[in-house]
């Protein structure tokens, strides 16, 4: 029988000490590594702000409703780590790559997993609306040498900033979403509109958190992509549009510098008929550098 006592009445001073060492018993010593910093950080956190009863309630609220909120379709705890900046570090944590390699950022709640596979050249846009938009580049290795095969999955927004399953019913299933293979000297290109900045769902508990900390919930316009090829480190990035107005604002910090393509407006038709579009277009140009699976 453990003796409750052993390690002391919980006081103001010794909190954390005493919570910690209740836990000293944890079957898994991951989970009681973790917990012991997410204690320590936590009281030094409470300490720091001195809380009011009404104020500790608000916050249970918060995250109450957050949970409420969530569904099959809606993460609210997700988008929650998504504006701390939270998945951010957690993607930088877990993508260190080396140099040369493409920069990863955050997947978003809105990938679908079996997006059909199209072949190259393919116009991913299936409603005829938005500004057309040519994408095309190459998935290379950290010695530039072209990867033949390599899976690309590619999502976006439409012109209004939705996705197809923001929109169903509305929007064509499996709109604005393709597969594509490359080729042999690793290029890949298809067809789409040219995306806009959307704002991440704030009709709940955190979109209301955003407010009261007068930030925007935008996202700048971007072309979502995993890149996955055998034997590289598969790749979740995005490309953005440069000359976005929330480019240095995203609400969930995604930019990379890296990351910026350049949207270039082509207005001469026959460059337009020789990728299949109607002038003018947005011509994108990116190439993606994978980094080779260790061990
Ligand atoms: C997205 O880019 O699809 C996204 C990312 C984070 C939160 C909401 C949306
Ligand atoms: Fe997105």
């Amino acid at each position: 029988m453990i003796d409750e006592h052993e390690y002391g009445y919980f006081t103001e001073a010794d909190s954390a000490d005493v919570v910690v060492a209740r836990n000293r018993n944890a079957k898994d010593e991951r989970l009681k590594q973790v917990m012991e910093v997410i204690t320590r950080k936590l009281h030094e956190a409470v300490k720091e702000i001195e809380p009011t009863q009404e104020e500790w309630f608000a916050a249970i609220m918060f995250l109450t409703q957050t949970g409420q909120i969530c569904n099959d379709w809606r993460q609210e705890y997700i988008l929650l780590s998504d504006v701390l900046g939270v998945s951010m570090l957690v993607d930088a944590i877990n993508n260190r790559k080396p140099s040369g390699a493409s920069e990863s950022t955050v997947l978003g709640p809105f990938h679908v997993a079996d997006a059909p596979e199209l072949p190259m050249g393919s116009n991913i846009c299936l409603d005829q609306k938005g500004e057309p938009m040519f994408v095309h580049g190459r998935i290379l290795d950290t010695e530039s040498k072209p990867i033949a095969g390599a899976k690309i999955d590619v999502w976006q927004a439409n012109d209004e900033g939705f996705y197809d399953v923001q929109q169903q019913g509305i929007q064509p299933e499996f709109n604005l979403r393709g597969v594509f293979r490359t080729d042999a000297d690793g290029r890949y290109w298809f067809r789409g509109v040219k995306p806009k900045y959307y704002p991440i769902p704030d009709d709940g508990p955190v979109g209301k958190l955003l407010g009261a900390l007068g930030r925007h919930p935008y996202r700048p316009a971007h072309l979502h992509y995993i890149v996955e090829a055998e034997g590289f480190d598969p790749l979740t990035t995005h490309i953005f549009d440069p000359d976005d107005p929330y480019i240095n604002s995203d609400a969930v910090f995604g930019v990379k510098e890296s990351l910026l393509a350049e949207f270039r407006k082509v207005e001469d038709a026959e460059a337009a008929a020789k990728v299949g579009i109607e002038a003018p277009f947005y011509d994108v140009e990116f190439d993606f550098v994978l980094s080779r699976k260790k061990g």
